[in-house]
């Protein structure tokens, strides 16, 4: 039988106590970690989410506690009572390693079955199991650490914006649908059967019409929903800390952001961040980096060699540049150790990112490479001087007649290649905005121009004019802000103009009377009085991975889901009763069987 905590209050968690509380009688609770009895003595190491104490029994102890305390297993849930004393031998790799509580009085108030896993710090386990067991596993120091630090973020975001003016307001949970990004979660309206809700992909329509009602600093903590394959730093339901702010320009926003990273980096990490942060536009961005995130934590930029390959007898080069291509390159440091087999398993690699090959040239001392019979050596040392290649390193080049393809798979290249060869400096914290992003790009398989950002970016004023003679040329007045080549957030100035907002859906595609439908009241409410806005959404959970240094954001949240959306916990989605489907006017066409959590092992990235 469980006993209770009766007239027992617990004097503080384990590792809270401390030397000048020797000789206190206390009263301490936790989960049983290791109960060791060694005849005489009798150990428990009692835990809690602060850590862990150690509790101890001797032959003095009344037979009755040394009884109880034998048959405590782990993960029982205990209340010991008695004094504080100085440990003799101290454990200097233990928080409270010169302390320990002489039980006087034990309670168990839970028993427990053996774990499917051990509580240890480090997460050896299946990750599925611990997901399955995500209570016992968030009783585990990292995952405790990971949440109490969630908690100070968000605490130290909301003292932030609260200084600077900003109001939290909550935003509606059930929305219209307004399929524009990402799929939406649906659902039901049993008072309107056949109608839906959708979960918010964002706030993003509720914090403009907040500005038109004058709160012109508005903050969330919002949770968003999005149906989309999962990754690493992807899930189906995740927060954003959303903000959105009226009378400003896009420095403004900016500005206040920076000032945000700064307080964070300095108050999480005491650094101080360099201010103003580095900024590249989306161009130059993709041009050095191949990537609109770039990871500023290390070198290796692309270099074109478009111009020193033209004239030479390599076709795979001159076809491409013939037919308004591109030939660049990149150079990878130390790269020439590594062997034919590893090089061709890059040349693999880039095919996924569509590139057709890989060409790679070591320069020096003696020239090796997979194309030398085609170029001149005055050719290969001009690359190799154009690349600021020596001899220890691998120049690898990719041509393509679509230079977004071979800027791209570069862009790919220098991280695999970098990760492989393990040339990304740790514990540096790379921040840096990306601007002016183009605002349309155009979608193959929908064959229209989609929105970069969001529907309601404004086009940058000077290009303007392109929004009706070249709409895929006009840049936006969009930012990404990259921390170590993960998007942290994103945002822009909006537009805030009735008929600019119209002309951009048209632009979109969206035929008059599905804009009315979808965005009516949005377009009602901008002849009201709009103040010129913008805003910014970051990923708390990417932040929280990022700072937490973990490679998944599932570390991060207490309780995620898996690669196929699915809860390995509560099991959910779930069957529903006939009754509740008929009371929303639905019949199923077809149903799946509910998924097993332990079917779930290896499908999580
Ligand atoms: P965006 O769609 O870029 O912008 O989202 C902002 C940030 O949210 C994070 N994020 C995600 N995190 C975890 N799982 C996901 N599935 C996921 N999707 C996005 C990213 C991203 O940078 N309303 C606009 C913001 C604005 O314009 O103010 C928006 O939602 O870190
Ligand atoms: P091939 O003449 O097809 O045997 O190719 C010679 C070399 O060129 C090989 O190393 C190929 O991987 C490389 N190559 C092929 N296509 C491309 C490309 N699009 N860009 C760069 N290198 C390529």
């Amino acid at each position: 039988m469980a006993e209770t905590i009766q007239d027992w209050t617990r004097s503080c968690r384990c590792a809270e106590v401390t030397r000048d509380m020797i000789g206190s009688r206390l009263t301490l609770m936790g989960w049983c970690h290791k109960q060791r009895d060694l005849g005489g003595l009798i150990f428990i190491t009692l835990r809690d989410r602060s850590g862990e104490v150690q509790l101890v029994l001797d032959d003095d102890s009344p037979e009755e506690m040394r009884t109880k305390a034998i048959s405590v297993r782990s993960e029982y849930v205990l209340a010991a009572q008695g004094v504080l004393r100085e440990r003799s031998a101290i454990n200097p790799k233990m928080k409270t390693g010169d302390l320990e509580l002489w039980v006087e009085e034990l309670r168990i108030l839970s028993t427990a079955k053996t774990p499917p896993f051990y509580i240890e710090d480090d997460a050896g386990t299946n990750e599925a199991l611990r997901l399955k067991y995500r209570y016992l596993d968030l009783r585990r120091a990292p995952m405790q650490k990971n949440l109490q630090l969630r908690h100070r973020v968000t605490m130290l975001v909301r003292e932030f914006f609260d200084r600077e003016g900003f109001l939290e307001i909550e935003t509606p949970m059930l929305i219209k649908s307004t399929p524009e990004g990402a799929r939406d979660y649906l659902v039901p309206s049993r008072i309107f059967n056949g109608q839906f809700f959708a979960l918010p992909q964002s706030p993003q329509l509720f914090k403009q019409l907040l500005m038109l009602g004058g709160y012109d600093r508005y903050l969330q903590i919002a949770r968003c929903f999005r149906d989309e394959d999962l990754r690493a730093d992807r899930q189906p339901e995740f927060t954003q800390i959303d903000l959105e702010m009226a009378f400003v320009s896009r420095e403004d926003v900016l500005a206040v952001n920076e000032k945000f990273l700064a307080t964070l980096f300095a108050e999480l990490k005491g650094i101080d961040l360099e201010l103003p942060l580095p900024r590249l536009t989306w161009q130059e961005a993709m041009a050095r980096f191949g990537s609109d995130k770039p990871d500023l934590r290390f070198g290796m930029e692309i270099c074109d060699l478009s111009d020193l390959v033209r004239d030479s007898e390599f076709a795979v080069f001159t076809t491409a540049l013939a037919a308004g291509g591109a030939v660049r390159a990149i150079t990878v440091p130390g790269g020439s150790v590594l062997s034919r087999k590893q090089i061709d398993s890059l040349g693999e690699y880039v095919k996924t990112y569509r590139a057709k090959g890989l060409a790679w040239l070591v320069p020096a001392p003696e020239a090796r490479g997979s194309f030398l019979k085609f170029l001149a050596p005055e050719q290969i040392s001009a690359i190799a001087d154009r690349c600021k290649a020596g001899p220890e390193d691998l120049i690898l080049i990719i041509a393509d007649s679509k230079t977004e393809i071979v800027l791209t798979a570069l862009g790919e290249l220098r991280l695999e290649a970098a990760r492989r060869l393990d040339l990304i400096p740790q514990g540096q914290w790379q921040l840096l905005w990306v601007t002016e992003f183009p605002l349309f790009e155009y979608d193959e398989t929908e064959q229209r121009l989609v929105a970069k950002h969001h529907p309601f970016t404004a086009p940058l004023a000077a290009d303007m004019d392109l929004l009706e003679t070249g709409p895929e040329q006009v840049r936006a007045e969009a930012y990404d802000i990259v921390l170590n080549g993960v998007e942290l957030g994103g945002g822009s100035i909006r537009i805030h103009d009735q008929e600019l907002q119209r002309r951009m859906f048209e632009l979109l595609g969206l035929s008059p009377e599905v804009v009315d439908e979808r965005f009516g009241f949005l377009l009602e409410a901008f002849q009201y009085g709009v103040p010129p806005h913008g805003g910014i959404a970051y990923g708390l959970d990417r932040l929280l991975m990022l700072l937490a240094e973990e490679s998944s954001i599932r570390e991060v949240i207490a309780f995620p889901k898996v690669q196929n959306s699915s809860c390995p916990l509560t099991g959910a989605p779930g069957i529903v009763d006939e009754l509740q489907l008929a009371e929303l006017g639905l019949t199923l066409s077809q149903t799946e069987q509910p998924i097993a959590a332990d079917d779930m092992a290896g499908e999580l990235d």
